[in-house]
């Protein structure tokens, strides 16, 4: 298609990928502001990385055998030959900024939070973009297994408190390069001795990437799995302890979790322990969640299917396969914010700049509407959240207003305040006034609250 040409019946935004307005941004903003409020409570601090990194971090970091890196990357070439990627997932860009803003020499460890818009091209479906959104969450610089379980604790009350119910924790440990060594051999020798009754893709993986056999889904590769050697079995002391104290906090937390052998997770970053939040919700073909009457009027039950709403676990040896000559401990998680937005049960947070105000300005005359700005402002510096309708000139629309909206409080300035630099504030329920300085309205109103 030529530059100047445009596409017959319009564009459109690409596939995989959408506009956010209206309810949906609301979503989005009030579900990352409550996420971010909870991180900054466990000390968290906030990080925004690039959406574009050297390609490097994340062949090197998350893997060239993974499918996010084989398949699924959105990759460039600058005119200046720079090989670039737009990221498909967020922690092996803070490892990188870790590394080179010199983190190691702050107190550790370092806990960062951050969310964005991330980029895989993967086959769209109810719940898989191609541009999606996450929150995640890295403490960089200690190896002590309460890292990881604090790391879920805080993942488990973010969803708890955007309502999901029906939450399960699968968690799992594949040890470090050492142990894990001797774990992927047997399974390796396991998977070929029964290579005439897997998959075409499994017999690829156990060449490539041959953890990832475990999460196949071919019905004919299932009673395969089932007898495959489980890497919990073959954990080095130093690893089984590590895993053994992180369920002990779980416990002592009271989160509830299932020992998943078959986890993995598709990064090749993981190093002991992995895990996932695991929910259901109806499958694609049924996706209202509504029973479809069949052609007898019958009722089909929706199938539901497992999605995972977030996943992460510990990864020792990132820091090293980005260039690093030390590994740097660290552990993490990464939300997926439109699948919890998706869930049935999410309950919408309102974000802070649409929380109901308590004050209402009123205007009366031509004098007072010039001064109203200044007043709003004053009000504003002083964090209080006011709406106003300025356009409108008729008090008694005006009140009106106030009533219907049910805002307790109404500022009102008219003529004969503005010569005397005061203001009305009107209790809208018992419908008592005050008249308070210009100049003492922010230290008044802040009483009020
Ligand atoms: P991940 O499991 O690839 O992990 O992604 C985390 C979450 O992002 C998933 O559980 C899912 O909810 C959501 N997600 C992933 N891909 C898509 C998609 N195509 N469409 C919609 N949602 C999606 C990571 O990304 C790791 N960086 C997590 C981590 C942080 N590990 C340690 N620290």
């Amino acid at each position: 298609m030529k530059k100047t040409e445009k596409k017959q019946g319009g564009f459109r935004a690409p596939k995989g990928m959408q506009d956010l307005m209206g309810k949906d941004f609301y979503n989005y903003q009030g579900l990352c502001e409550k996420a971010s409020e909870i991180a900054e409570d466990y000390g968290f601090k906030p990080i925004s990385t690039p959406i574009l990194e050297e390609t490097g971090v994340f062949t090197s970091g998350v893997g060239t055998g993974t499918d996010i890196v084989e398949k699924e990357m959105y990759s460039l070439k600058t005119k200046s030959g720079t090989q670039l990627s737009m990221r498909p997932e967020g922690t092996a860009p803070i490892m990188r900024a870790y590394i080179e803003h010199g983190m190691q020499t702050l107190p550790q460890p370092v806990m960062l939070y951050y969310y964005g818009n991330f980029y895989r091209h993967e086959r769209p479906q109810k719940g898989r973009l191609r541009e999606f959104r996450q929150f995640g969450l890295e403490t960089l610089g200690s190896d002590k297994s309460i890292g990881d379980a604090i790391i879920i604790k805080i993942a488990m009350t973010i969803l708890e408190e955007a309502g999901i119910k029906n939450l399960s924790l699968h968690i799992n440990s594949i040890g470090d390069r050492f142990c894990r060594n001797t774990y992927k051999k047997d399974l390796v020798n396991y998977y070929k001795k029964n290579s005439g009754e897997i998959c075409r893709d499994c017999a690829k993986r156990i060449k490539t990437n041959p953890l990832r056999v475990l999460d196949c889904k071919d019905p004919k590769c299932q009673e395969i799995k089932a007898g495959a050697p489980q890497s919990v079995s073959y954990l080095c002391d130093a690893c089984k302890q590590h895993f053994k104290e992180v369920l002990e906090y779980l416990e002592s937390l009271g989160i509830e979790y299932k020992i998943n052998h078959n986890l993995v997770r598709g990064l090749d970053y993981y190093t002991r322990t992995v895990f996932e939040f695991i929910t259901k919700v109806p499958s694609e073909e049924n996706g209202s969640g509504q029973n479809d009457p069949t052609k007898e009027g019958e009722k089909k039950e929706p199938e539901m299917i497992e999605i995972a709403l977030g996943g992460g676990g510990r990864y020792n040896q990132l820091a090293r396969a980005l260039g690093n000559k030390k590994d740097i401990p660290a552990a993490g998680v990464g939300l997926g914010l439109d699948r919890i937005i998706m869930c049935k049960d999410f309950k919408p947070i309102m974000p802070r700049s649409l929380k109901k105000p308590k004050f209402y300005f009123i205007q009366l005359g031509f004098e007072a509407k010039l001064q109203s700005l200044r007043i709003i402002e004053i009000l504003r510096k002083a964090r209080i959240g006011v709406m106003h309708s300025l356009n409108k000139d008729s008090l008694s629309a005006q009140l009106a207003t106030v009533e219907k909206l049910k805002i307790p409080y109404a500022i009102i300035l008219g003529q004969k305040e503005v010569i005397e630099k005061t203001v009305i504030i009107r209790n809208m329920e018992d419908r008592s006034q005050d008249e308070v300085k210009v100049e003492d309205l922010g230290k008044y109103i802040k009483k009020l609250k």
